[in-house]
């Protein structure tokens, strides 16, 4: 009886243990931290709270990993099965991803924002950004922070939820410069070689070096840079308009 019972109990663990590996259940956390704050209580009555942000985490988790990424292999995927995110009074930058799956989102910027776009807009495109940060692949630690910071502004570029200051095509001095510009440029890369960004990333599971850029294109990243400026000419607004 004992013998049976326990092969029972083997039978439902099993079962249980596999269909937690296929169907990982992804978890989100979010506090905040200061409910009684301008932009705690903003982002409450204005953004939604926590009913606006969990299913709004889920759905920007799965394009990461889905549109993005293209990692449907469970394996392809940097194992993070919580997101936490709080809001907090710090003064800074508006967001911030640290501790391998945490985001911090500044109250105060939320309290001040005055932009062009809705508060609740903006911080929806602040998770597309900061969230691309926790899933993206950084050659552990080698890959440059002008390419990091252009990857999760791809996602924002691809998700349209980029603002309407954003760059333009052929815009900026450098490839590795940063944000919208270096976003620019790997949206050009996926219109010479299919699903470049989402190459590139899973190439750099494990290191990073310039020379990805050949491997996948057949040229250097500085000849890829030349040709975009040259097809894509950008003129600066006049001074003063
Ligand atoms: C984010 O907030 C947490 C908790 O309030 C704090 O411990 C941590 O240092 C902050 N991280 C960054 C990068 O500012
Ligand atoms: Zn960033």
């Amino acid at each position: 009886m004992a013998s049976l019972m326990s092969f029972y109990l083997y039978t439902l663990l099993t079962i249980s243990l596999s269909f937690n590996l296929i169907y990982a259940k992804q978890n989100f956390v979010i506090i905040n931290q200061v409910p009684n704050h301008g932009g705690g209580i903003k982002f409450e009555k204005v953004i939604g709270g926590i009913a606006y942000t969990r299913p709004l985490m889920a759905k920007i988790n799965q394009y990461i990993w889905n549109v993005i990424f293209k990692q449907t292999n469970p394996a392809d995927r940097k194992a993070v099965d919580t997101v936490e995110l709080f809001i907090k009074d710090y003064d800074g930058a508006e967001g911030v991803t640290w501790g391998n799956n945490k985001i911090n989102v500044s109250a105060i910027y939320l309290n001040e924002y005055r932009g062009p776009m809705t508060l609740k807009w903006e911080f929806t495109s602040l998770m597309y950004h900061e969230m691309t940060h926790v899933f993206q692949w950084n050659g552990e630690g080698k890959c440059p922070v002008g390419l990091v910071e252009g990857i999760a502004d791809y996602t924002i570029l691809r998700a349209n939820y980029y603002p309407p200051g954003f760059a333009p095509k052929g815009r900026g001095l450098r490839w590795d410069e940063g944000y919208d510009i270096t976003a620019r440029f790997l949206e050009y890369c996926d219109g010479l070689v299919p699903e470049f960004t989402s190459k590139l990333n899973n190439m750099m599971r494990r290191t990073y070096d310039v020379s990805f850029f050949q491997q996948l294109t057949g040229k250097p990243v500085d000849v890829l840079w030349q040709e975009y400026k040259a097809k894509n000419p950008y003129t600066p607004p006049p001074a003063g308009v």
